[in-house]
């Protein structure tokens, strides 16, 4: 019998209760369920720790090789992921980089939003570079959870960044891709599933036309082909159906089941996540740790080793404050050896030095495991290599990274000098084989996040990584 006082004991128990045996009280000692084992398996995560690019797919392809599962958790074809084999450079958008691995099962996650003419056409043109992709539909799992991307998505894209320039004078510098309108109707509760689709298509239609319906009303200059992009879907829906499964079934088996190496492809970045980014210069998901548990339904206690994938030195594609930026010859000669150009849009990549504050704040977010320092080799001919380690603002040194752009605007920035090492880097595959510059560079790193950096980039190649332990 409850008490008047409404007050839960310790046990939970409103004063007076009687204690009431619950199901799990009857299991026995020696249950399974009492078992304080670790649960079986664990995913290991590949994020993003600047603003993208920073060389996820090639790190993701390196560790893919002994996968038996590869997950994309969020974003859509807004990423542009490049993998180098045997000379031959392909590039992923949607799908997880490890399907060039042919004995894994790739797997398109709830979180991710899909624009289905997207990745039918990325399959198609990396068929066409090379043997990689050569029966990629029979290793490739999509969640019945993910939202689709119409075309419509990508028109209010362009037409939003159209209003941000009229009525702001600045757009966010989006890759048009639909994402932020994809992401809106998820959270709006209008938008569509992948389970819509495989269903019952006259129901799809009527929810596609009212959806449809609904963004012409908010932008009357909006030109959708409603009956065109419905024949189009159906035709899809068939070629979609034997891909699709119940995602959170799918992970669950993979990871209670037998032993199994299961990897993460982060897409995007950590200052690109929806909550810890630079916003509103930001995309519409979570690039960051969280966006793994709910992106694909792992439980957070499944998550294992998280790399963070850092830059030896920073780019940002689109606007935005960016401290560390060299908009000088620095900048030019880091743009054109790094080849600093867009996979998705063909932007030149803006570029600056490494941002220690900022790769600091991706690891109080993600609590990185350890680092996979990329691109090492392109500071090869600089004279002397700059690192920013500390912010301060009105005189005031800042203790983090700010939420407010104004104030990341106007923030200074203090760097440590180092003196480059003049020489190629390429052919190095042992730490020690890297000039003492480099190896301090790389320490001084270390030393700085309290992380230690497991693998250096000195090369495109998937053979241009050298394995630190
Ligand atoms: P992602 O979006 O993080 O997967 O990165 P992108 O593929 O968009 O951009 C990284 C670019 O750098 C690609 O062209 C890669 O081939 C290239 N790359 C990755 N690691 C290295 C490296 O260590 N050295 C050099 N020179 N290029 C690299
Ligand atoms: P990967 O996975 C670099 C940036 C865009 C823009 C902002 C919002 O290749 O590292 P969106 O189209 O998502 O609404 O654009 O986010 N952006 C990226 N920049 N690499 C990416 O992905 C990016 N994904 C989004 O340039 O500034
Ligand atoms: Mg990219």
């Amino acid at each position: 019998m409850a008490s008047n006082s409404n007050m839960a004991n310790v046990n939970g128990r409103e004063n007076g209760e009687p204690i009431v045996k619950r199901p799990r009280d009857n299991v026995s000692p020696d249950s399974p369920l009492r078992s304080s084992k670790e649960p079986a398996n664990k995913v290991t995560v590949v994020l993003g720790a600047q603003w993208g690019d920073e060389g996820k797919g090639k790190v993701v392809d390196l560790l893919a090789m002994d996968a038996d599962i590869v997950c994309r958790c969020q974003g859509g074809n807004n990423a542009g992921h490049t993998v180098v084999v045997d000379s031959v450079e392909y590039d992923f958008h949607l799908l997880p980089s490890g399907v060039l691995n042919k004995k894994a099962i790739s797997f398109i996650g709830n979180g991710v939003v899909i624009h289905l003419p997207g990745l039918f056409t990325e399959a198609q043109s990396n068929l066409k570079k090379g043997k990689g992709l050569q029966g990629w539909e029979e290793r490739l799992k999509i969640s019945d959870r993910a939202h689709i991307v119409f075309n419509f998505h990508q028109a209010v894209d362009g037409i939003q960044e159209m209003q941000r320039q009229q009525q702001e004078g600045k757009n966010l510098g989006t890759t048009k891709k639909g994402i932020g309108p994809a992401y809106s109707s998820k959270a709006a509760r209008n938008g569509l599933r992948v389970c819509d689709l495989v269903s019952d298509f006259n129901v799809f239609q009527e929810k596609f036309r009212i959806l449809a319906e609904h963004f012409q009303t908010m932008y009357p200059n909006l030109n959708v082909d409603i009956d065109g992009e419905l024949k189009q879907l159906k035709e899809y829906a068939e070629q979609l159906r034997p891909l699709v499964t119940d995602g959170v079934y799918f992970m669950h088996k993979a990871l209670t089941g037998p032993s199994k190496k299961i990897l993460v492809e982060g897409a995007n970045a950590a200052l690109l996540d929806i909550d810890f980014g630079t916003y509103p210069f930001v995309t519409s998901s979570n690039c960051t740790v969280g966006g793994v548990c709910t992106g694909l339904g792992v439980p957070p206690s499944h998550v294992g080793r998280v790399y963070g994938v850092v830059k030896a030195y920073t780019t940002r594609v689109g606007v935005g404050a960016f401290p560390t930026e060299q908009d000088n010859e620095t900048g030019a000669l880091l743009q054109s050896r790094g080849r600093e150009v867009g996979v998705t849009t063909g932007r030149k990549r803006r570029c600056g030095w490494l941002d220690l504050i900022l790769v600091r704040y991706a690891h109080m977010v993600n609590g990185f495991s350890a680092i996979a320092l990329t691109k090492l080799d392109i500071l090869d001919t600089l004279p002397e290599i700059k690192v920013g380690v500390a912010y301060e603002v009105d005189g005031e040194p800042l203790p983090s990274f700010p939420a407010n752009m104004d104030v990341l605007t106007r923030v200074t920035v203090e760097y440590k000098t180092f003196p480059g090492w003049c020489c190629s880097t390429e052919a190095a595959r042992s730490f020690t084989e890297l000039p003492s510059q480099a190896q301090n560079y790389i320490r001084f790193i270390e030393d700085f996040l309290q992380v230690p950096v497991k693998w250096v980039g000195v090369g495109k190649s998937r053979e241009s990584m050298i394995k630190l332990y």
